[in-house]
């Protein structure tokens, strides 16, 4: 089979190392990748958003299936697009539709649909003009701290968590005021949840569903959950309490009533989910949904995943997942991540990449890396994943931290404290 996989970070060169694996693979392109990837498969200089080339090299090079990394093209329509149009329509794409994609497009819509369908998370308001008096009247029963996020997709960045309603009330005059352009013309508010977190991940044909490894990502710039949110500074699976009870209650409350709910509500869902969980006293709730796996949470998954994933996702395309086996490794898997000092703000590009064939115990994914005049540079915030197998979360991380001081570039950062809560 011809495969075409879309993305070009972390996220992308784990899933491209799990495909290229597949006996089922005959050819594999990631459109636009990165120097990772093309160690892998065959890149290909389009971006993920431009449909028009997108189809004429599926149709051209007689691709069978399309595998969706990031979010923009999903909720930009991708799925439609290509099945829309009889000249694609036979071919797979995984990722689901535009409608399915909301639940991480729009905020509001995720809550929306949270709430239709008694899903756990936290009750929230949605603000797109001057405060109403029930509106104010809801805020006055919040405890701080206040949580906005804006509606739409913000690259991360849309959500703020303020310790007072002076500094929360100027964040959404500033947020409804276009802070994030048309992506917080509406703003949800709900209560803050404390707990700690848990990314959950399932592929679905829209009607069965298989639950993945599941993992813990590290959000914060700084040790000890510190500093700045990031896009994820490291991950951890398995995540020691998902134990099997906890993992009963997320299936039975979160994600068999998302599935139901997507198919009630006529859905086109042949995707990942990825279920951003906190649990509070031993209660799942939902923070978030994504439409697409994690990164960095991807870079560990894929380890622990041991059946075929193309297998898998043939059953996502062919609706026949409950007959397809997920098998998982027993190890443990970590991913470090190594950023450009500076990040998530101002930080520099370009700088010269060595080390890399060095590294012999651990599995190195590129995020953020270019080539140029023949050498390796950083290219991005987050530069290079370094994941681990062990046969505990601390034999891994020790082989990670190992690997991470053998890689260098100028400014190179990493967080030494991942996992260590856990
Ligand atoms: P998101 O961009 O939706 O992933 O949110 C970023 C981060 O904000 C989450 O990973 C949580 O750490 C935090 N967060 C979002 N919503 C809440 C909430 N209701 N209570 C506490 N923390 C939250
Ligand atoms: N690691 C969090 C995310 O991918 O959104």
């Amino acid at each position: 089979m011809k495969i075409l996989l879309l993305g070009s970070g972390g996220r992308e060169h784990a899933l491209a190392w799990k495909i290229a694996q597949s006996p089922r693979v005959d050819r594999l392109f990631i459109a636009p990748g990165n120097p990772g990837t093309a160690e892998v498969g065959e890149n290909v200089d389009i971006e993920v958003n431009d449909f028009v080339r997108l189809k004429d090299f599926v149709i051209t090079n007689g691709i069978e299936m399309v595998v969706v990394g990031p979010e923009d093209p999903l909720v930009n329509g991708i799925y439609d697009a290509f099945k829309n149009d009889p000249q694609t329509a036979h071919i797979a794409v995984i990722g689901p539709s535009k409608s399915g994609a909301r639940l991480e497009g729009s905020k509001d819509f995720a809550k929306a649909f949270m709430q239709r369908h008694g899903i756990p998370t936290a009750n929230h308001r949605t603000i797109n003009h001057q405060l109403h008096d029930e509106e104010r009247s809801f805020i006055a029963s919040l405890t701080p701290p206040y949580v906005l996020k804006a509606d739409g997709l913000c690259a991360g960045k849309g959500v703020l968590i303020l310790p007072t309603w002076a500094e929360a009330q100027a964040a959404l005059d500033e947020m409804l005021d276009g802070k994030f352009g048309k992506a917080s013309s509406q703003v949800v508010i709900e209560e803050f949840l404390d707990g700690i977190e848990c990314s959950v991940f399932v592929l679905t044909d829209g009607k069965h569903y298989l639950i993945l490894p599941e993992a813990k990502d590290y959000k914060r710039i700084g040790e000890h959950d510190t500093g700045l949110n990031t896009g994820g500074m490291g991950s951890v699976s398995p995540v020691p309490f998902a134990t099997k009870e906890w993992m009963q209650k997320v299936e039975e409350r979160i994600i068999r009533p998302t599935i139901d709910g997507l198919s009630e509500e006529g859905i086109d869902y042949k995707g990942f989910i990825f279920f951003g969980l906190i649990n509070v006293k031993g209660n799942p709730m939902v923070i978030e949904y994504n439409c697409r796996m994690g990164d960095p949470e991807t870079e560990t998954v894929m380890l622990r995943l041991k059946s075929d994933i193309v297998d898998l996702f043939e059953g996502v395309a062919q609706g026949d997942l409950d007959r397809r086996e997920i098998v998982f490794d027993d190890r443990a898997a970590v991913c470090v991540m190594l950023v450009s000092g500076g990040y998530p703000q101002q930080y520099a590009k370009g700088h010269p990449i060595t080390g890399l064939d060095q590294v012999c115990e651990s599995i190195v994914f590129h995020s953020g890396t270019a080539v140029k005049g023949g050498q390796l540079v950083t290219n991005g915030g987050r530069v290079i994943a370094v994941s681990s197998y062990g046969k505990d979360k601390d034999e891994a991380l020790q082989k990670s931290f190992t690997a991470a001081e053998k890689i260098h570039f100028e400014d190179k950062y990493f967080r030494s404290d991942i996992g260590k809560d856990l």
